[in-house]
């Protein structure tokens, strides 16, 4: 059974470490900034009150066991648009439901803060087929392909989630 929780604790940092590390999708200074980021929220998290800040981390448990997390926040100089900087499953749970429940809940959330756009940028390589899927599935839309962005031979693709008024539209697509 999976849970959800926002607020991080002195473990996390090394968990989303192992989580990273485990998707084999990631070098050495990739996993490396989603450390630092969970340690940088956990020390906002100290100066804050029981609002949720930013960068915001979602986290999947389950039974107890860390087995998910996704970072995102709020893209500065805009009103209302949000982006998901990371989002990872443990490589064991890949494949098994985590991604699409934690990004309903990261969805349900980032419409709770105001927002009304989410973007998610990915790699536009064959190894990234799966992710791109994800996201597709996920209910996002391809917005537009940044040509040769990571190296010459690596597209960016950069997805976006619209949030709607009417609570009905906001559903993320069946499985
Ligand atoms: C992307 C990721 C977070 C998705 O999480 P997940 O737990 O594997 O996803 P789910 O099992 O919930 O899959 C949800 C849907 O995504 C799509 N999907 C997931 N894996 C897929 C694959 N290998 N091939 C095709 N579609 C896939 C499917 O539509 C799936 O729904 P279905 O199982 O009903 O067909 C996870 O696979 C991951 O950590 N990947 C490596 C790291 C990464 O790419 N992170 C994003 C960086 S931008």
């Amino acid at each position: 059974m999976l849970s959800f929780r926002n607020k991080l604790n002195e473990n996390d940092p090394e968990r989303i470490r192992q989580i990273s590390a485990s998707t084999g999708f990631f070098d050495a200074t990739d996993v490396e900034i989603s450390v630092n980021l969970a340690h940088n929220a956990l020390n906002g998290q100290k100066h804050a009150n029981d609002n949720i800040e930013e960068p915001c981390f979602l986290l999947a448990e389950d039974n107890g066991k860390t087995v998910g997390y996704a970072c995102f926040g709020k893209i500065q100089d805009c009103n209302s648009a949000y982006e998901l900087h990371l989002i990872s499953t443990l490589s064991d749970y890949r494949g098994h439901g985590v991604g699409r429940k934690m990004m309903a809940r990261l969805l349900e959330t980032v419409r709770e803060l105001g927002g009304k756009k989410l973007f998610v940028k990915t790699e536009g390589t064959e190894q990234y087929l799966p992710t791109r899927k994800f996201y597709e599935a996920c209910g996002f839309k391809l917005e537009a392909v940044l040509k040769e962005y990571y190296d010459d031979k690596d597209d960016c693709y950069i997805y976006s989630y619209k949030f709607y008024d009417d609570d009905a539209a906001n559903t993320i697509p069946a499985e």
